[in-house]
């Protein structure tokens, strides 16, 4: 089975020159990534037990992330640590969402009143990374609107030592009314229509694509992120992201915010702070689409063209004035 051909005409305007390459990395299989959990260790006591123990692992720069080099996925899951929680699984572009917002978290680490809400939570990638970086200080309220979703979100939390989270099950669209804007960070984690995770290998991950699901996605995103911003304090910052690459999802998503709240939010630069030249990761949000001319600042967002190591990401940061 061929991956989509309206997909392919859409990925070939994202990616220009490089469209070849970027093609070619749906044949791939990328090698595992995980970070360790600093909740549990220290990453040099958990580098160091790997290194005892035969793993050899490659650090993605100056960041707790590492690929795994010489071992099967398997063998690292089965570790007596892995199931103790030490490490998590996670690719690396699932990673820049929280990376973007480091600075803001440690900024807010003293406050007791930190208050963050992960609107689409589970299973919780994100959620974990966030309460590390927090050092279990601070509160994390983690919504999903999928009961069999949120009992794994439960065991994760639960293996990886995460205290400081409250799980709750609802629809991100109805939570504003619920809280009003009481958080400092909102992280919008949305559905969408997984295109940066679309494998050759694995066509269930492409079979059921259509145009018409990409509208639905960017539908529900929108009013996702709308509530996201309404639950945000004066000041706070949301982190909006998908796996995925339609700028209908992506970029559409965020100028219909900028639009609907008119200078009540901007958007600021994704930065990575830790990598070395993050303009090797990330490319510009496009400002055009289908001769729809979107808001410029949403040149400000970053996409990641999937490539041999990265899966294929979006990532825009608001700021809530
Ligand atoms: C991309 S996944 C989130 C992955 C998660 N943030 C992580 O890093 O592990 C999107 C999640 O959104 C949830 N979801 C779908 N519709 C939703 C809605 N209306 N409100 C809240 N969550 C929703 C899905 O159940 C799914 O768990």
């Amino acid at each position: 089975m061929d991956l989509p051909k309206e997909f392919l005409s859409k990925l070939k305007l994202l990616s220009g020159d490089r469209y070849g390459d970027v093609v070619e990395t749906y044949s791939l299989e990328r090698e595992a990534s995980f970070r360790v959990n600093t909740l549990k260790v220290s990453e040099e006591e958990a580098i160091r037990r790997l290194s005892e123990m035969g793993f050899e692992v490659e650090r993605v720069e100056t960041k707790n992330a590492y690929f795994l080099k010489n071992k099967t996925r398997r063998e690292f899951t089965d570790l007596e640590e892995f199931v103790d929680g030490w490490f998590y699984l996670q690719s690396i572009s699932s990673m820049l969402p929280v990376w973007s917002v480091e600075t803001e978290i440690r900024q807010k680490l003293e406050d007791e009143r930190f208050m963050v809400l992960d609107m689409c939570a589970a299973p919780g990638s994100k959620t974990t990374q966030l309460a590390a970086l927090m050092e279990g200080k601070g509160e994390i309220v983690a919504n999903d609107s999928n009961r069999e979703r949120l009992y794994r979100l439960k065991d994760i939390l639960r293996q990886y030592g995460v205290n400081n989270a409250f799980m709750q099950l609802g629809s991100g669209e109805n939570l504003w009314r619920k809280y009003g804007p009481v958080f400092d960070l909102v992280l919008v984690d949305a559905p969408c229509s997984g295109e940066g995770r679309f494998s050759l290998k694995d066509p269930s991950s492409f079979s059921d694509w259509s145009y018409l699901k990409v509208e639905r996605l960017a539908a529900l995103q929108k009013k996702l992120l709308f509530a996201g911003v309404m639950c945000l304090k004066s000041g706070g910052t949301l982190v909006y992201s998908t796996c995925t690459l339609s700028p209908e999802e992506d970029e559409g998503v965020v100028d219909f915010i900028l639009d609907k709240f008119d200078g009540a939010v901007e958007v600021e630069e994704v930065k990575v702070s830790g990598l070395i030249d993050d303009s090797q990761v990330f490319v510009p949000g496009v400002t055009e689409w289908f001769g729809k001319k979107y808001n410029d600042n949403v040149s400000k967002s970053a996409r990641v063209l999937p490539n041999k190591l990265l899966e294929g990401f979006f990532v825009c940061k608001f700021h809530r004035n």
